[in-house]
């Protein structure tokens, strides 16, 4: 392969030829010049290109080359006297690979994001979706360095699943029946069994229930793979695919969770600091001016940890009108957990303990009987961030719970099993990717920070 232009970049000396393959940024002809910006999406920077009439083919073809152009460049690798660019490519030769028709979209420097949107083909050719794209996959680096350093093993959970891990409903249905031709049985109810499963199955809206028997077995154990949730929520943290990291961890309660996920986040970030300089650099420039300054805070500051009821007594105590109301056993709203963390605490913050009421089944209810062993983690601009908590080993509270929440105990069968066969005390999380990525970056809306977005009445590119 050849050099890449962020290899080219980081070189400590210019001299010898070098050739660069990308896409125009933008091109300036002036009078017996052209300055051609290349990129090739390796790194933030792009790599000028001079080109003057001993190019061949100067007239004809380097002077019709306009924003968008596939080129490939070969020429000195000189000092650059420019500002903010260390080298450039004096060419003896530019040619078109692929040229652009006149109605290309990008031809302005900067589109907004609803607009990008809609060309969600051409997007990651912007400077803002580009290091996006960098990031997400720094952190996904720094994600799977973190848990291989600690010992976790990678479980790889199912997408297809006949199991409502959080038992909330919200889940795709996934079929090979033909619409209209749905097969029903005597009683006129759909015949399941006469689908491809042999029963209903769903995309999984999380990984932690299979990752809690590789826990079990393996002791520490990840998964990182894409969730899918069928909440009509059009929100700006909102995905209806989104990816999800699920560490889970045997012999470990709530406190050793709160650690890990500190530990966690602050790793990332300092990873994806050290790696993504000048992508981060460009995040703080033109899209959130605190970037840089939350990405050290985040890796130095310790967080703050505070109970729910605390939580609830300091939202009670804030004088602020809320536009949902606060009281004990009420689940906290976006609008309650940004207060905690960018107004009163003003750093990210683990939340512990919230009413059994308000939580999934599988966690792990306190002596008090009426709380969980559960966790969240806020960050400000973005609110909860991470959801875990200590999960319910006990097979008769366990039973107890699916039970309180109207879920079917025989569709759990295998969990419960788990209660009855060396069951003991474990803990885990997920972290939603997405906003992982949303925070690091200030980028606004989830659906600028990954790729392809699923969003309600939207799944085209
Ligand atoms: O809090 P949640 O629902 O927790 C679980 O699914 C647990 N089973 C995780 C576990 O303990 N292993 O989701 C976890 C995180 C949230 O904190 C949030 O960051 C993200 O997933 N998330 C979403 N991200 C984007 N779009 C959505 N619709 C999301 N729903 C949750
Ligand atoms: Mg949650």
């Amino acid at each position: 392969m050849e050099e890449s232009i962020r290899d080219i970049l980081g070189r400590d000396d210019g001299g010898g030829e070098v050739t660069v393959r990308g896409w125009l940024r933008t091109a300036r002809h002036a009078k017996n010049l052209s300055f051609l910006e290349v990129s090739d999406g390796s790194c933030f920077a792009g790599i000028q290109v001079v080109a003057g009439p001993e190019c061949p083919d100067f007239e004809d073809e380097v002077r019709g080359l306009g924003t968008g152009c596939a080129v490939e460049a070969t020429g000195e690798l000189v000092d650059s006297p420019g500002k903010g660019q260390r080298f450039e490519i004096h060419a003896s030769q530019v040619t078109l690979v692929g040229g652009v028709e006149d109605d290309y979209p990008l031809q302005k420097k900067r589109h907004g994001f609803e607009f990008l949107r809609t060309i969600a083909h051409l997007r990651p050719r912007t400077n803002s979706l580009g290091a996006v794209l960098r990031v997400r996959d720094a952190a996904t680096r720094a994600i799977h360095d973190f848990f291989h350093d600690r010992g976790f093993v990678q479980l790889h959970s199912p997408v297809i699943t006949l199991s409502d891990a959080e038992g909330a409903g919200d889940m795709f249905r996934v079929s090979t029946f033909e619409p209209g031709q749905v097969p029903v049985d005597e009683a006129g109810e759909v015949d399941w069994k006469q689908d491809f499963f042999d029963a209903p199955t769903f995309l999984t809206v999380s990984g932690q229930l299979e990752a809690e028997i590789g826990a079990l077995a393996l002791s520490r154990v990840y998964t990182f793979g894409p969730t899918f949730r069928a909440e009509n929520s059009n929100t700006s943290r909102h995905l209806a695919e989104f990816w999800m990291v699920e560490p889970e961890v045997a012999f470990c309660e709530l406190v050793g969770l709160a650690d890990l996920a500190e530990d966690f986040l602050k790793s990332v970030f300092r990873q994806v600091g050290e790696q993504c300089e000048d992508d981060l650099a460009f995040f703080n420039e033109r899209i959130d001016d605190s970037v840089l300054e939350t990405l050290e805070h985040v890796v130095e500051e310790p967080f703050g940890r505070i109970t729910y009821s605390e939580a609830v007594e300091i939202l009670e105590k804030s004088g602020r009108e809320f536009e949902f109301p606060v009281s004990w056993g009420a689940d906290l709203q976006s609008e309650h957990e940004r207060f905690l963390t960018e107004e009163h605490f003003k750093r990210p913050l683990i939340v512990t303990g919230y009413p059994k009421d308000i939580k999934a089944f599988y966690m792990y209810r306190n002596d008090d009987q009426r709380t969980v062993a559960a966790m969240d983690v806020l960050v400000p601009r973005i609110g909860e961030i991470i959801g875990g908590s200590q999960r319910e080993h006990r097979l008769d509270t366990l039973k107890k719970r699916i039970a309180e929440q109207g879920l079917p105990e025989e569709e759990y069968w295998w969990y419960l099993d788990l209660r009855r066969y060396g069951s003991v005390p474990h803990s885990g999380f997920g972290l939603g990717f997405e906003r992982l990525v949303q925070f690091m970056t200030g980028m606004a809306n989830i659906r600028d920070v990954i790729p392809f977005p699923r969003v309600p009445g939207n799944a085209e590119f």
